[in-house]
């Protein structure tokens, strides 16, 4: 057995105790060093979660050497991302990133150069990935042949308080990029383009745009219609949302929190078979770990993930235009605006390199 991998947290709000608990239940990882800008905060959880002996600081380089670190998981707000991770990469420590990678797809262009620049792993934590009863929704589908039409819906009614109720888009940007990206992996192709319409309800707690309804057109066909609020009290989905699935032969259906449900058109029902995998962010950091231990790269690893964020811009830019929007554009969009904000250096040079922004993030059908 190797020893477990050190791990130094970045960021101890909400999700950061969340990432406290699950990283003390893995044997395969140990955390060596806890930093928040909030030191004090830093102490306080870790203390509560069984780490009184832990080091805590305000910044990744003054636990770096000192607790012998070998990777980090930043759970910081999304703003940070960008800086945190970016740093962590260029210390030499392979990340593991909470999502949205970063609020801009040019933001993202530059965390991939990054990590291309330090040859370390760059991974966002997308943890509705790793659902026992979506794996089995996945199996289904596979049984079921090419999907046709996938929608989500999803309505809840949080009262977060922080960060998200001052986001103008807290329901694209913070939300849907999961339910975006999950798409992706369930009709197995990449997106080509959306038509979105975000809005924020007259009742709303919340500053920006907390409703939307996108529809996507993905490559050989495939539409996705995402509809989603959170301002939706009363009759609430689960938080992966409620899921329906149509191919030629048949329909499945996913409520994101229990077994799926499958039936072929003529009327016989498809089991669902659920596995043991790792859960949740339990599951990515599994991934995260294999991945390091044997050079393979995970399903979310930075290039691939940009996509997902991509989505996501277009989803705003389509809101605010009232036209539909390519995702091939935003990424073009975005590059150009990485190569003008980028300052000289390495990071700048690999972006510079870049034939096709397109081919960089794996969106190769679409070009
Ligand atoms: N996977 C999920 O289901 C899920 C759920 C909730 C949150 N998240 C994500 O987790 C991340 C954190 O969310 P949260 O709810 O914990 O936010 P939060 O505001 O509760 O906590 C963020 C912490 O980061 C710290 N921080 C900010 N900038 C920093 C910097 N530059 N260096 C060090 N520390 C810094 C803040 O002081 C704060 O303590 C976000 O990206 C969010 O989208 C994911």
């Amino acid at each position: 057995m190797p020893e477990p991998l050190r791990l130094l947290q970045v960021g101890a709000g909400g999700m950061g105790r969340a990432w406290l608990r699950t990283i003390k239940q893995n044997p395969d990882v140990v955390l060596t060093g806890l930093v928040d800008l909030d030191v004090p905060l830093a102490r306080t959880a870790a203390d509560e979660h069984g780490y009184a002996d832990v080091p805590v600081a305000a910044s990744v380089g003054e636990l770096t050497e000192r607790t012998g670190a070998e990777a980090v998981i930043d759970v910081t707000v999304p703003l940070a991302h960008p800086v945190v991770s970016v740093d962590a990469l260029l210390r030499g420590l392979p990340v593991l990133c909470e999502k949205p990678l970063a609020e801009s797809v040019r933001e993202c262009l530059a965390m991939v150069a990054a990590a291309e620049v330090s040859g370390k792993l760059l991974m966002v934590s997308q943890s509705r990935r790793y659902f026992r009863t979506e794996a089995a929704f996945e199996r289904q589908l596979a049984e079921l042949g090419p999907v046709g039409s996938l929608s989500c819906e999803f309505f809840k009614a949080p009262r977060f308080g922080g960060f998200r109720e001052q986001m103008a888009e807290p329901l694209l940007v913070d939300m849907a990029i999961h339910q975006f990206d999950l798409a992706r992996k369930l009709i197995g192709a990449e997106p080509v383009s959306v038509y979105c319409d975000s809005y924020n309800p007259a009742w709303s707690w919340f500053d920006g745009h907390a409703a939307a309804d996108a529809v996507f057109s993905f490559d050989g066909g495939a539409r996705f219609a995402f509809t989603g609020s959170w301002c939706a009290p009363g009759m609430e989905t689960s938080w992966n949302g409620r899921w329906r699935v149509i191919s030629a032969n048949g329909t499945a259906i996913w409520d994101g929190d229990s077994a799926p449900v499958a039936e072929f058109a003529s009327g016989e029902a498809l089991p669902a078979t659920l596995g043991a995998e790792p859960e949740e962010i339990a599951g990515s950091l599994t991934e995260f770990v294999h991945a390091l231990r044997t050079s393979t790269t995970p399903q979310t690893e930075v290039h691939a993930n940009v996509v997902s964020v991509a989505m996501v811009e277009a989803a705003v830019r389509s809101s605010e235009t009232g036209a539909p929007v390519r995702i091939a554009d935003v990424l073009t969009a975005a590059h150009a605006e990485a190569l003008d904000t980028v300052p000289p250096g390495p990071v700048l040079d690999v972006l510079r390199s870049w034939p096709s922004v397109q081919k960089v993030v794996g969106l190769y059908k679409v070009s």
